[in-house]
């Protein structure tokens, strides 16, 4: 990469924000396409992140993404947020307008969508109902998607009943249903279940698995994992030997970035087998 005197700048706020792969992902697609841009890590404390955002325009960055713990703090700091990020409650991309105001939007929604489309693009919405594990930030962005998509009905389970409850008021709709189960159900829940996808972090590297019994899940259903270190989790694993089709979490993380790139640096990028190939080797490095 080389900086010139009109080099384009976007980058990632975050705390801390060093174990973030979106360095490695957006300055893999200027690479690519040899545009003269360069997209930097911003460790930027809680108690900041305003004055940040405003200094994007003063600094001439096209914009930034957000990561933890900023995401849902930015809603309040911007300027104007799409109505699906105020759905989810959390806002990942921030782009600058040409009058410097902020825009923010979610696209883990886009992330998980394409990706689903991707390794599974015989999926059917109508197939059955979607189980989802797990009620963090990740679970409201895949409850959004599935609700995009039109899945009648989502089984939420959680360890912690009242974070599935605010999910369901919070992304429930006439068209799509959000049934609450409690932890110690999660094996029954899989009952004639189309998908079942881990939003929590059990399977990580570092974490212990997650525990499910997928006897009950029927042998056409697709098994996602937001989890992408490693890339097979215990669960894709299981899901795999029992022939379900299995979809990993790397491609949510590549295709979340693409409508920032696209913004930032006016160009369209795609995820390709070298993409992932070359965020793999920054994520086996880092370990
Ligand atoms: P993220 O934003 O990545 O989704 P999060 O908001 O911290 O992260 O959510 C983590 C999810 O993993 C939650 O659903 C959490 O369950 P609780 O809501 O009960 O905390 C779930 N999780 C993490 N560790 C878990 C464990 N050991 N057993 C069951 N669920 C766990």
């Amino acid at each position: 990469m080389r900086i010139t005197g009109s080099t384009r700048l976007a980058g990632i706020m975050g705390w801390p924000v060093s174990h973030s792969r979106s360095p490695a992902l957006h300055n893999f697609w200027l690479d690519e396409h040899g545009i003269d841009g360069a997209y930097v890590p911003l460790s930027v404390h809680p108690e900041h992140l305003g004055q940040a955002l405003r200094a994007l325009p003063a600094l001439g960055f096209r914009g930034c993404n957000l990561t933890l713990p900023h995401k849902h703090m930015a809603l309040a700091l911007v300027d104007r947020v799409d109505p699906l990020a105020r759905r989810i409650g959390a806002v990942n991309t921030v782009v600058v307008a040409a009058d410097g105001s902020l825009e923010g939007s979610n696209t883990d929604v886009y992330g998980f969508r394409e990706n689903l489309r991707d390794y599974a693009p015989d999926w059917d919405p109508a197939s059955g109902p979607a189980v989802v594990v797990g009620a963090g930030g990740a679970a409201r962005a895949v409850v959004a998607a599935l609700g995009e998509a039109g899945v009648a009905e989502i089984r939420l389970v959680n360890r912690t009943l009242s974070r599935a409850e605010s999910i369901a008021r919070d992304l429930g709709s006439r068209s799509t249903e959000i049934s609450i189960h409690p932890w110690d159900r999660r094996n029954s829940a899989l009952r004639d279940a189309g998908l079942l996808v881990n939003t929590t972090s059990l399977g990580m590297t570092g974490e212990p698995a997650l525990e499910i019994d997928l006897a009950a899940l029927p042998l056409a259903a697709v098994v996602v994992d937001i989890v992408y270190v490693p890339l097979e989790t215990p669960l894709l694993a299981a899901a795999r030997r029992r022939g379900h089709r299995t979809v990993d979490g790397l491609g949510m993380l590549l295709h979340q970035g693409r409508p920032g790139f696209e913004a930032w640096f006016g160009t369209p990028v795609g995820v390709t087998r070298e993409l992932r190939a070359a965020v793999l080797a920054t994520l086996a490095a880092a370990r």
